[in-house]
């Protein structure tokens, strides 16, 4: 089974082809980052016009990565949901013309979910029940796994992306966009003791996030408090900013490890952890994630880089389950902002 993929939620425009569910053919990624660099976030308006003015060539060079045609493509895949309205109607019509075209099924895939699978490509399906972590700009969620398609939320943030404080920690200290990479490489040169920020825990709700409070923490404890003389982000030295970005990285990262702890001792029939979406690049999180999946026995599926941010890979492969299991949606697939 070859399926073309399409993944246009925000502000990655991508294409993939993969066979069989992991065997990735091609997987085409063009970021906008430089469209969006001066405003310092996603721009939903530029992001939708860069989706419908480039998806068309991303095509072409998927197909030619892949050595395949048109007339190999057995299947439709697109990730319809969640995100910016604007782009994912970009991707749902460039994929629901090309299935029309072809007369082979549409499928329609959660652009959440699909991150689950990104850690699935290129190797085996580990044993379920699962738990599920996708850290991104634009969600931060566990979930419980118990086959591809059956995926319980246990818990989600109440109010930003760990993505986002991330890129606002780096706007707080005079680090540019994208933000998280960016932190992430100052963490790697700071000291984590310097600054105790919290982790927050929510009453009566173990197993939601907040991160909200974490970025004020930061812009309080490195900028100063309002009502004092507070500092601009470019008087930091490199010293500062570097120190701020490790501590404020340790408390990000334990904060999703504490959900995990918590959400495995509620679930201890689970046998394998998945983890997915743009901060699962995170050095620190990556390191503790290998250590927590040894201490726990649980099989752990990280994808590698490539695979982290934003991809049709994890779409078409995701797909491919669905379509065996569920059948194709119909040519009214709708795209949806939830
Ligand atoms: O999954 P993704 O590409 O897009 C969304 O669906 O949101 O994730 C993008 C997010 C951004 O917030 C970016 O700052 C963050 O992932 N990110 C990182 C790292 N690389 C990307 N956050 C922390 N550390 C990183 N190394
Ligand atoms: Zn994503």
């Amino acid at each position: 089974m070859r399926i073309l993929g399409f993944e246009s939620s925000c502000d990655e425009t991508a294409v993939a082809v993969v066979d069989g569910g992991h065997q990735v053919r091609a997987s085409v990624v063009q970021s906008q980052d430089e469209l969006h660099e001066t405003y310092g976030g996603v721009v939903p308006e530029i992001a939708g016009r860069a989706h419908a003015e480039r998806i068309g060539t991303i095509v072409d060079r998927a197909l030619a990565e892949a050595k395949t045609s048109f007339d190999e493509i057995n299947a439709v895949a697109v990730a319809h949901r969640p995100g910016l309205i604007g782009s994912v109607l970009v991707g749902v019509a460039a994929a629901k013309s090309v299935a029309w075209r072809l007369g082979v099924p549409l499928v329609g895939v959660h652009h959440v979910e699909a991150h689950l699978w990104s850690g699935l490509l290129e190797d085996s399906v580990p044993s379920w029940p699962a738990l599920g972590l996708v850290v991104s700009g634009g969600h931060t969620s566990l979930y419980r796994v118990d086959a591809p398609f059956q995926c319980t939320v246990l818990g989600r943030t109440i109010d930003d992306a760990v993505g986002e404080a991330y890129d606002k920690a780096a706007a707080l200290l005079g680090l540019g966009w994208p933000g998280g990479v960016r932190v992430d490489q100052a963490a790697q040169q700071g000291n984590d003791s310097v600054y105790n920020f919290p982790m927050p825990n929510l009453k009566d709700r173990p197993l939601d996030f907040s991160f909200s409070g974490l970025k004020t923490a930061l812009r309080y404890g490195v900028l100063g408090l309002p009502g004092t003389t507070t500092r601009k982000p470019e008087e930091l030295s490199m010293e500062e900013r570097n120190d701020a970005a490790a501590s404020f990285q340790k408390a990000a990262v334990r904060t999703l490890i504490r959900g995990l702890r918590r959400a495995r001792k509620q679930h201890p029939d689970v046998q394998s952890l998945l983890v997915g979406g743009g901060v699962s690049a995170n050095s620190r999180l990556r390191d503790e994630l290998e250590s927590f999946a040894q201490d726990e026995s649980l099989t752990l599926r990280i994808p590698p880089m490539k695979w982290c941010v934003d991809n049709a890979a994890m779409v078409a492969g995701l797909a491919c389950v669905r379509l065996q299991e569920e059948g194709p949606a119909s040519l009214s697939l709708a795209a949806s902002p939830r």
